[in-house]
């Protein structure tokens, strides 16, 4: 469709900021991690350079401890909250967040690497991903030193927003064991932006304010934040993103000739493959999260429960049972994949990542299905994908019921979704 083809560039080329992509102008108005990421892959489908600079000038914002912050805020914006002075980082080069995202870095940047398969133009993807490459390292580093400090292999979230996936009814019971802190009256833009019925609640945003506080009260010293902060809950999303990247990372090594780090690294994934049984629910059959804080599993399947997939898990409990929740989900929903169990009490089809269908999840949970041979599936996803796009535009996310579009318009990553395989 060359209509919806040339709607999907012209987003991510206004959406540019000179290097960089906003997610969507006025509700999130900066360089956001992994937004930034998946957009490179919209932008590899028509400027392979302009992908790689969108990379390279997230990384420009890695603190001197490895963590590449979740927001960069490289010029102020009063349309969002909370802004820098409310973060009170000084970690790194740029005013930023003083969390991170899911890594989903070292994924794209192997992808970029593999499309340009023949002569200069591989060399030069090549050598500009091991510019990178010491980066992602050190980064990667980051992620098992400070957020699996007890080495169980699995990353947990020290805020829902490091989660990439804010109000998932997951988080609701860690969240509620936070206490509020004196963070005084603030004003929230997101609501100003979209539907408030769409997005967190205040009830969120006060615990999402109060553990900014705690940090910021240890000066977001990662082994005081991992050591104290009151929300730290292993993540299956993050989990296997990591693992996943972790994977890209080793394939990345190995051809730039790094073999001390690719030993490095193989260590990483076996001490993940063994650590995701932590995440293992055995009543629900799938992995949830897990609260490090309580010692408890969450109650519920969510969207990133069928990344296990994507993360190379694929013993046949977890792929059958995964296609029978697949199957289970798809008969009471007519979009896939809703970020939350549509059997669950919290399921909430509008709210933010209570239900709404997203696109970039689906394009990893469809990767993770095809690569274990389960193509129906995988383009199950797909074709969902390219309806609710064709219907809806190019959104934020989707209703998995009717198909409605919610969020923000105009939406970077849902574009370059749709450019890079869902059209
Ligand atoms: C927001 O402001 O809602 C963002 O999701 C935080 O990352």
């Amino acid at each position: 469709n060359s209509d919806l083809d040339q709607k999907a560039k012209s987003i991510l080329i206004e959406n540019d900021q000179g290097g960089y992509t906003v997610p969507t102008k006025g509700l999130y108005p900066y360089q956001w991690n992994w937004d930034s990421v998946f957009v490179a892959l919209g932008f590899a489908t028509f400027d392979q350079d302009r992908a790689w600079r969108e990379i390279e000038m997230l990384f420009e914002g890695q603190w001197r401890d490895g963590m590449v912050p979740h927001i960069l805020f490289r010029k102020d914006d009063p349309s969002y909250f909370p802004g820098p002075s409310v973060w009170g980082t000084n970690g790194g080069p740029i005013p930023s967040s003083g969390h991170s995202q899911p890594p989903v870095a070292a994924t794209v940047i192997r992808e970029l690497v593999d499309t340009d398969v023949t002569g200069l133009a591989h060399d030069r993807a090549l050598y500009r991903a091991g510019a990178l490459f010491p980066k992602l390292m050190q980064w990667h580093r980051w992620f098992l030193a400070y957020r699996d400090p007890d080495d169980l292999g699995v990353i947990a979230v020290i805020h829902p927003w490091e989660s990439g996936r804010d109000n998932l009814p997951d988080w609701d019971e860690a969240l509620r064991a936070v206490e509020i802190a004196d963070i005084g009256p603030y004003e929230r833009k997101d609501t100003s932006h979209v539907d408030p019925s769409m997005r967190p609640q205040k009830a969120d945003y006060d615990r999402y304010l109060s553990i900014m506080a705690a940090c910021r009260a240890v000066d977001w010293d990662p082994a005081e934040v991992a050591r104290t902060c009151p929300f730290f809950v292993a993540d299956p999303g993050v989990t296997f993103i990591f693992l996943r990247a972790n994977r890209d990372l080793l394939s990345l090594a190995e051809r730039l000739g790094r073999d001390a780090e690719a030993e490095e690294i193989r260590g990483w994934i076996a001490k993940m493959e063994a650590g995701a049984k932590t995440l293992w629910h055995e009543g629900l059959k799938a992995h949830v999260a897990f609260d490090e804080r309580s010692g408890k599993l969450t109650d519920g399947i969510s969207s990133a429960s069928f990344l296990a997939l994507y993360a190379g898990i694929r013993d046949e409990t977890t792929m059958a049972s995964l296609q029978a929740h697949f199957d289970r989900i798809a008969s009471k929903v007519r979009y896939l994949m809703p970020s939350y169990d549509p059997d669950h009490a919290s399921y909430e089809p509008l709210r933010y990542w209570r239900g709404p269908v997203w696109a970039m999840i689906n394009y990893m949970i469809a990767r993770g299905f095809a690569e274990a041979g389960d193509t129906t599936r995988a383009e199950r996803l797909r074709a969902d994908t390219a309806d609710l796009i064709e219907t809806g535009g190019f959104a934020e996310y989707f209703s998995p019921e009717t198909g409605a579009a919610a969020g923000g318009g105009t939406f970077s990553w849902t574009s370059a979704i749709w450019l890079s395989w869902a059209s």
